[in-house]
Order: C-alpha cells, then sequence, then structure tokens
C-alpha cells in the first residue's frame, strides 16, 4: 500500500493552476450518456473516481477515452442498462448513473450503495423522485431495478441533496413535459451540470436557485465543453499554504463559488486578493481562530468538503475554533490523526472544539476518507518533522498528484 512521506516546516511558494472538479465531471458523465453524439469533455481531472465513471460508461456501450486532461465520450452506442454491483461499489456517487440510464434507455439496474466512510448515505429522497416523475422502482436482494419513461412533475426536496438534485435533473432532461424541482440543491457542480446539458440542447432555467425548472426535449445532441474548477481542491491548497506559511497563487479557480470558504479563511488573518480566476494567498505570522461558529450548510453556505482541511489549519491556530458539521453524520474522522499530530481537539456529535496548539509534531497517520486525508496532508506541511498518511487511495480519489502539486509549491512530499 502506498503512502505520502510529509517533512513540515517548509513554506509554500508559487503558482500552482486548480484541476477540473471531481464533483461536477462526474454527473456530466453520466450526463453524456444522454446524447446523441460525441462529447468533449476538457479539464477533466484524471482522477480514480473519474476512471470509475469512465469504466461504469464503458460498460453501458459508451466509448471513454482520456488524453491529458480532455475525455472524449461517445455514447452512441449504449446497449447494456445493468450497472454490476462491484462498479456501483467503486465509488458512492455511481449512484447519479441511475437517472442518466433510466432516462436513455427507460429501463436500468443498479445496487444500494450501501452507506461509506462519512456515515449512512441513503438514497431515499433519489428513489421518491424518480418514483413520482413515472419510474417504476423495485428493490429486490439488493439491486434496484427500474423501468419508466419520465413525465414532467413537481419535485419538492426536503433536504437539497445534490445528488438526488443530479438524478431528477437527468431523468427529466428528455421527459414529456416540464419537471420543477424545489428546495433543488444550489451547489456550483449543479449549475456546471445543467450549463453542460444546456449545450447538448436541454431546456433547464433557474439552477444556482432553489427552484429548477426542466423542459423536457425529445433529443440532445454531443458538445465540447470545459468543467469548472475543483474549489475543494482549492479549498485545500490554500489550506495548506495558510497552515505552512508562504504564498501562493492559485489560477484557474472560481472565485464567486469559493467565496463562502474565502470569507471564512480570511478570519485567520491571511492575506487574500482576487482578480480574475486567480486567488493570491499570504500567511505570514500564526494562524488566528475563527471567532464564528463554522457550520457546514448546502451552498451558499460554508461547504462540508473544506470543514476538514480547514480544521487542520486550525489546530495550530491562535485561540480556539469552533465546527458545526450539520450534512454527514461521520465527518470527524480524521480528528484522532490530527490528535495525534498533537491538535487538541474534542468531537462530541456534530460540534468539534478546536483549541490551537503552538505546533503540530509528525507522526504516522492514516486516512480513512478522501477530505479527511487531506487534512492529514495539511497538518503534516505545517508539523515539525516527517509524517506518513497511508490509505492515499482516498486522496487520489479527488486530488491530482497531489504530491506534484505541493512540490511545485516547495512543500517536500513523496509518494512511497
Ligand atoms: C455531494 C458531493 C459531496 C458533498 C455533498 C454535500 C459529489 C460526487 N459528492 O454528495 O462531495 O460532500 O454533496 O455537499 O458531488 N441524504 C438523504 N437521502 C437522500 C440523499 C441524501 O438522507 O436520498 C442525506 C445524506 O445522507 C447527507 C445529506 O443528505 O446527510 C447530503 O447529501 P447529498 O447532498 O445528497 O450529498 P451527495 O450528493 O451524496
Amino acid at each position: 500500500m502506498q503512502k505520502f512521506i510529509i517533512t513540515g516546516g517548509r513554506k509554500l511558494r508559487g503558482e500552482l493552476a486548480l484541476q477540473g472538479s471531481k464533483n461536477s465531471a462526474l454527473p456530466i458523465m453520466a450526463a453524456s450518456l444522454l446524447c446523441g453524439e460525441e462529447v468533449v469533455l476538457k479539464s477533466c481531472p484524471r482522477l480514480t473516481d473519474v476512471y470509475a465513471a469512465s469504466r461504469i460508461l464503458n460498460c453501458t456501450g459508451c466509448k471513454c477515452s482520456f488524453s491529458g486532461s480532455t475525455a472524449v465520450i461517445d455514447p452512441r452506442d449504449v446497449s447494456r442498462t445493468d450497472i454490476p454491483e462491484t462498479l456501483m461499489h467503486e465509488m458512492r456517487s455511481s449512484i447519479i448513473f441511475m437517472g442518466a440510464v433510466l432516462g436513455r434507455t427507460g429501463e436500468c439496474t443498479v445496487s444500494i450503495p450501501g452507506g461509506c466512510e462519512l456515515g449512512p448515505r441513503p438514497i431515499d429522497m433519489h428513489l421518491a423522485a424518480l418514483r413520482k416523475m413515472g419510474a417504476d422502482i423495485r428493490e429486490e436482494h439488493g439491486r434496484i431495478i427500474c423501468s419508466g419513461k419520465a413525465h414532467g412533475t413537481k419535485i419538492s426536496l426536503t433536504f437539497p441533496s445534490v445528488g438526488a438534485t443530479e438524478n431528477i435533473i437527468l431523468f427529466a432532461v428528455n421527459a414529456d413535459g416540464e419537471t420543477v424541482i424545489n428546495n433543488a440543491a444550489r451547489e456550483p457542480e449543479i449549475c456546471d451540470l445543467c450549463g453542460f446539458l444546456r449545450k447538448c440542447g436541454a431546456d433547464i432555467k433557474g439552477d444556482g436557485g432553489s427552484s429548477i425548472i426542466i423542459n423536457g426535449v425529445p433529443k440532445l445532441h454531443g458538445c465540447e465543453y470545459n468543467i469548472m474548477p475543483d474549489r475543494i481542491a482549492g479549498a485545500t491548497y490554500l489550506s495548506m499554504t495558510a497552515a505552512a506559511g508562504g504564498e501562493i497563487i492559485l489560477t484557474n479557480s472560481c472565485i464567486t463559488e469559493m467565496e463562502p470558504f474565502l470569507s471564512v479563511l480570511e478570519q485567520t488573518g491571511c492575506s487574500i486578493m482576487t482578480c480574475g480566476d486567480r486567488i493570491y494567498l499570504r500567511s505570514g505570522s500564526r494562524l488566528k481562530a475563527v471567532k464564528e461558529r463554522i457550520r457546514t450548510m448546502p451552498h451558499p453556505g460554508f461547504p462540508t468538503d473544506a470543514q476538514a482541511v480547514l480544521m487542520a489549519a486550525l489546530a495550530a491556530a491562535e485561540g480556539t475554533s469552533v465546527f458545526e458539521e450539520n450534512i454527514f453524520d461521520c465527518r470527524y474522522r480524521h480528528v484522532d490523526a490530527l490528535v495525534k499530530m498533537g491538535a487538541d481537539i474534542q468531537a462530541v456529535g456534530k460540534i468539534a472544539v478546536v483549541k490551537g496548539v503552538n505546533r503540530l509534531h509528525g507522526a504516522d497517520v492514516a486516512a480513512t476518507d478522501l477530505r479527511g486525508g487531506a487534512a492529514m496532508v495539511v497538518a503534516a506541511l505545517a508539523a515539525d518533522g516527517t509524517s506518513s498518511v497511508s490509505g492515499i487511495h482516498h486522496i487520489d480519489r479527488g486530488y491530482e498528484k497531489m504530491e506534484d502539486a505541493v512540490r511545485l509549491l516547495g512543500g517536500d512530499m513523496r509518494r512511497s
């Protein structure tokens, strides 16, 4: 099993171009299934989750090839509608293929994705919505067997679930009539998915707000599309620099979409300036704790995916910061590793109290999930001495060669 070996204490300096967004790429790859022609995706991140999505596409009969950060998907020969359990289990977001395969072929068999590192992740809202739209769905021995054609209807989500919103959109684009989603997720990646679908001929309005209106169209064509930058990778590299000290410029970033994170990070005393698609951050002295409670909320609230990396940066800040995790039940699994590195953090239920210590020290730790693993790297870059982070397959799910990006910035990090 591979590990990252990281020696902390070096300031990070330089310029880094952000990778394309994982959470946009996955639903857009699923959406490509709905097109009648070839799709070219630029800025497609090279990640294990993206390769898992391409294996699902291949299994349905789509051709999918990569050249650098361009993915070419040819969905003309889609023939298979059951996605094997092994592929479904490779990543939790495989569930978004349900709406796409069903929308394209009128049938689909997938597996219940089950729980994951972040706790139970039910799909009740996905199933209820698709049923209301006309799908007949049976659950047999862990398999979900769906059939039917979508018709327009009104759906009110009880929580603005990102995945459920995506599945509804994917099933609705070719529906008969108008679908309205109330209390829809407002995440920027939803807008990116809708932007892609519009470029392929879909009729969608209101994305980015709480009500999305989709008028079904008979057919979608192909297109060339640029996937948006990864705001969570951006938050991670900024947290690394804030924690280790130094100055970086992130290029190809998305400032408006990152604002909920940037406005909190700024309270740590870092200088942050933005211009066009560039974010400049300088971290000179010890970080200050964030005074207000950091509450994770659906967008435009503070993103749950950035909770762990910011917590790692605040572990050695001056003063006490308090986090409240409102999206997932088990999202403090990185805390034990940070404590092993000398942090003083108490996590009970939704709340984590982070009392800033003077210095963190290196330790051998194991990543238990994607963003928790990234948080361990943030802490290790700021710590005295050397750390090893195992379980890095979690990190590879969401970051393109993180060690190369850190080394480009002057950090001491290698894969062994
Ligand atoms: C997506 C993101 C993930 C991010 C999350 C919240 C992708 C690939 N993943 O995950 O990185 O952390 O949004 O911003 O885009 N829920 C239910 N029933 C459902 C659906 C969801 O109870 O049918 C609950 C979940 O258990 C969770 C909460 O709603 O507690 C949020 O989940 P959701 O917004 O659906 O997240 P994902 O789409 O899984």
